[in-house]
């Protein structure tokens, strides 16, 4: 790390990438990854880790992008859902189960679903499942179609 007017330039792979970014010390992962590296799939919604609609993976496990500072994210591996490339099983399963209405949580869903499909390759019994979704919320469209995801997304294949 190396303070550069204010700023401090740090190194992080996001999306198999390895970039550098200049960042305050308080500035937020989801508002560099949005602003900085103009990766705008991660939504800011309540900034205060209750909604997950900013959720990335880092190091594979499923984070709130708004509740970790950029700095935190200094030589760590970031995947935001535009690393899913549109084609996960997990990013078809929810078209197959039409779990989403206006759209503005679904990539914070299928990141955490991506993350859950990655530590559990074959599907978890119901309470853990349950358990992995509590993070997100949706205001607009049924759980019940994003269990029904969930269970689509382990009848395909191919795990990234
Ligand atoms: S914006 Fe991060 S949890 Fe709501
Ligand atoms: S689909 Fe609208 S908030 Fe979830």
């Amino acid at each position: 790390m190396v303070n550069y007017a204010g700023k401090v330039v740090i190194a992080l792979n996001v999306n198999g990438d390895n970039v550098e970014v200049a960042v305050r010390p308080s500035d937020l992962l989801l508002d560099v990854l949005r602003e900085q590296l103009g990766l705008t799939g991660a939504k800011p919604g309540c900034k205060n880790g209750d909604c997950g609609t900013c959720t990335v993976m880092m190091d594979g496990w499923p984070v709130k992008a708004c509740l970790v500072l950029a700095v935190e994210a200094e030589g760590h591996e970031i995947l935001t859902v535009e690393g899913l490339g549109g084609t996960a099983p997990v990013q078809q399963a929810f078209v197959d189960a039409n779990a989403f209405q206006c759209g503005y949580c679904t990539s914070g869903f299928l990141m955490v679903c991506h993350a859950m499909q990655t530590h559990y390759p074959l599907l978890p019994e119901e309470h853990v499942v349950e358990e992995w979704l509590e993070s997100n919320l949706c205001r607009c469209t049924s759980y019940q179609e994003i269990r029904f995801a969930v269970q689509k997304m382990y009848e395909k294949k191919d795990i990234r």
